[in-house]
């Protein structure tokens, strides 16, 4: 990394003496002091009155170390450093040098009421005082009291309580619910689903990276209704009709039921277009099956307007199934139904040790007086909301986000090189996480491509810490460019002095004066550079346009580009004297660009495709100085 900077500063260093040396010291000058601005305005986490003791545990290296030898190795980490977590407060965490993050994913949506909330933690501490584990074959009020507040916040006659450790378990329970009670094998599922990795749920989940090839048998997958990607856009009915022929050509035309995620979770912060539930509900119970509900991330006040995600649907299903944030980090899960479904599990016995434990109930009910005591779920309304705004005003400046979505305080934002044609931005993604991490706010990665944010917080986020993400993200962002392929090797073009790799499928990373050389000096790979060079100048100028009114469009491809200027934007009255005007300034400052269109009203930028990043920046800050004296 540091041999990386000092390469960097050191081509950066001769560009610069470069345009001294020609007549632009200005220009020098004036990046300067863009870099003195930028590294001024790296925003400051909201203060906190916590500080942790220090920490005497093992070093970052031994805990790889460890992890390497006697752990898993389908462990997996994030970030190129990861981060050792010592401490939690409410929406914060501490690593083992004291310094303090902005957790903003939650511990994957897990962590509800705050880390390590002091009314949580008293109610474990309380129960293991007393008792530990004692099994459901003796009785203990904690699992009923539990029982009976959690039936409380749900509708209908959801009224049945079975306690598990998991989301894994508490669906494989769902699914076997729903077979023995319908009769039926069959069940549907959604594409880009998530819902465990156990025999039956791991067939529910539908995506390539969490499917191992084991027997998964007696699940569809049905068209997602993602308005985003999916190939209706936002007409829920018309997806549901997928489900109808899934059931009609794909099964008997009986089946035991659906399970879907209210909001798709680990598929990348997907909500199901609108409509889609309550139509493909309806198909379902017409061929016999029961509608299971997967709220284990969506549930507990986390979607903001209401307590479960399924709710904002207007369904009610048949089989709820919840975990993560019903214990805030207790390993709990549960499935809740109705007493006639509830029933079939008297068929046999069915046990589960742990489930129901009372040091997990007593948790798990404390969590629900957090989330009513301190308007948990106004409060994911509230900031959820403020985001969410914000994060689309940041859409709105950066071409490299393609959608802000989800409710509450369960957002994702998707990441794409190419709106129109939505590819995926795995590295950028990867690359910005890094940065966000470095500047003290962690958000979570998903998405089947690994393209997007998921932004699931514990809930008692405010507003503060809402527009810290967003400053430490539209700072991350000012300083990405692109990525490219060059000679099959993926390339990411940074902004940054201090850039550095961002994550292990990073082949190569490029910094803008290596670029420069390897496209112009050592290869001559004109073509490349027009296309860096290019999508550049052309983000640049488009951002000029967000600034000025008198820009009506920005086109082009590559080093081939054309700004329109108009007196107004709606009517497109070509501004033709200005247009004469901004040319006459911009060559006084040295620039020389064409004019063309039929009202010759539009700037023409075809320079030899040597063009530098540093011409585009000249050429931009140029441009930008003289519109502002216009
Ligand atoms: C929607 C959903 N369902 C089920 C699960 C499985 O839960 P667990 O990891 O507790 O088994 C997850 C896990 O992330 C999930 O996101």
């Amino acid at each position: 990394m540091r041999m990386l900077t000092t390469a960097v500063n050191t081509l950066l260093k001769r560009e610069n003496s470069l345009l001294q040396r020609h007549g632009f010291a200005h220009v020098v000058a004036q990046r300067t002091n863009s870099v003195h601005q930028t590294e001024t305005k790296v925003p400051k986490i909201p203060p906190f009155s916590y500080s942790p003791p220090p920490y005497d545990g093992p070093s970052t290296g031994e805990i790889i170390a460890k992890r390497r030898e006697f752990l898993s190795p389908a462990l997996f980490h994030f970030y190129n450093t990861p981060l050792n977590i010592v401490e939690g407060k409410k929406q914060y965490v501490f690593d083992d040098t004291g310094r303090r993050y902005l957790d903003a994913f939650g511990g994957i949506a897990t962590v509800s009421c705050g880390h390590s909330h002091p009314e949580v933690v008293e109610s474990v501490i309380k129960q293991l005082k007393l008792i530990q584990h004692s099994t459901t074959l003796y009785l203990n009020h904690t699992i009923s009291d539990f029982a009976e507040a959690l039936v409380s916040t749900l509708p209908g006659d959801l009224k049945v309580v079975f306690f598990t450790n998991s989301g894994t378990e508490a669906n494989e329970l769902a699914m076997m619910m729903a077979r023995l009670y319908t009769g039926c094998n069959d069940v549907v599922s959604l594409r880009n689903s998530y819902h465990g990795n156990a025999a039956a749920t791991m067939g529910a989940t539908a995506q390539s990276n969490w499917k191992f090839n084991v027997v998964q048998s007696g699940v569809h997958h049905a068209i997602n209704p993602d308005p985003y990607r999916g190939i209706f856009g936002s007409d829920g009915e018309k997806y549901a009709r997928d489900v109808h022929d899934l059931i009609q050509f794909g099964t008997s035309g009986q089946v035991a039921g659906f399970i879907g995620e209210s909001i798709q979770a680990i598929g990348g912060i997907v909500e199901l277009a609108p409509g889609y539930l309550p139509a493909a509900y309806d198909i379902v119970r017409r061929a016999g099956g029961v509608c299971i509900a997967d709220e284990v991330q969506s549930g507990f006040a986390r979607t903001g307007t209401h307590f479960w995600g399924f709710q904002s649907h207007d369904v009610i299903p048949d089989i709820v199934t919840m975990a993560k944030g019903i214990g805030n980090g207790i390993p709990l899960g549960a499935v809740v139904t109705t007493p006639e479904i509830a029933g079939v599990l008297s068929r046999r016995f069915y046990f589960n040790t742990f489930g129901g434990n009372p040091m997990c109930t007593a948790a798990g009910h404390a969590v629900l007086r957090v989330i009513q005591e301190e308007k948990l779920q106004e409060n994911a309304f509230l900031v959820g909301s403020h985001l969410k705004r914000r994060l689309t005003q940041l859409k709105d400046r950066y071409e490299l986000i393609g959608d802000v979505r989800g409710r509450g305080l369960m957002l994702g934002v998707e990441f794409v090189t190419d709106r129109d044609l939505k590819t995926p931005a795995k590295l950028e993604t990867l690359h910005l996480m890094d940065q966000m991490k470095e500047m003290g706010v962690l958000v979570g990665k998903g998405g089947f491509y690994g393209n997007v944010f998921r932004i699931t917080p514990p809930l008692c986020f405010t507003l503060h810490d809402a527009d810290f993400l967003v400053d430490v993200m539209d700072h991350a962002l000012s300083k990405i460019c692109i990525t490219e392929h060059i000679n099959n090797k993926v390339s990411l073009l940074c902004f940054s002095s201090e850039s550095e790799t961002c994550g292990a499928k990073v082949k190569r990373v490029v910094i803008k004066s290596e670029v420069l050389e390897v496209a112009v000096e050592k290869e001559e790979k004109l073509q490349e550079n027009a296309f860096l060079v290019g999508s550049h100048l052309k983000r640049r100028l488009t951002q000029l346009k967000d600034r000025y009114e008198l820009i009506g469009d920005v086109r082009g491809r590559g080093l081939m580009l054309g700004v329109e200027f108009v007196t107004d934007r709606d009517l497109k009255t070509p501004a033709k004297l200005e247009t004469l005007h901004l040319m006459d300034q911009m060559k006084e400052m040295g620039v020389l660009v064409g004019k063309g269109g039929f009202y010759g009203n539009v700037f023409r930028i075809t320079p030899p495709l040597c063009f530098t990043l540093h011409d585009a920046d000249f050429l931009v800050d140029v441009m930008d100085h003289a519109l502002s004296k216009m």
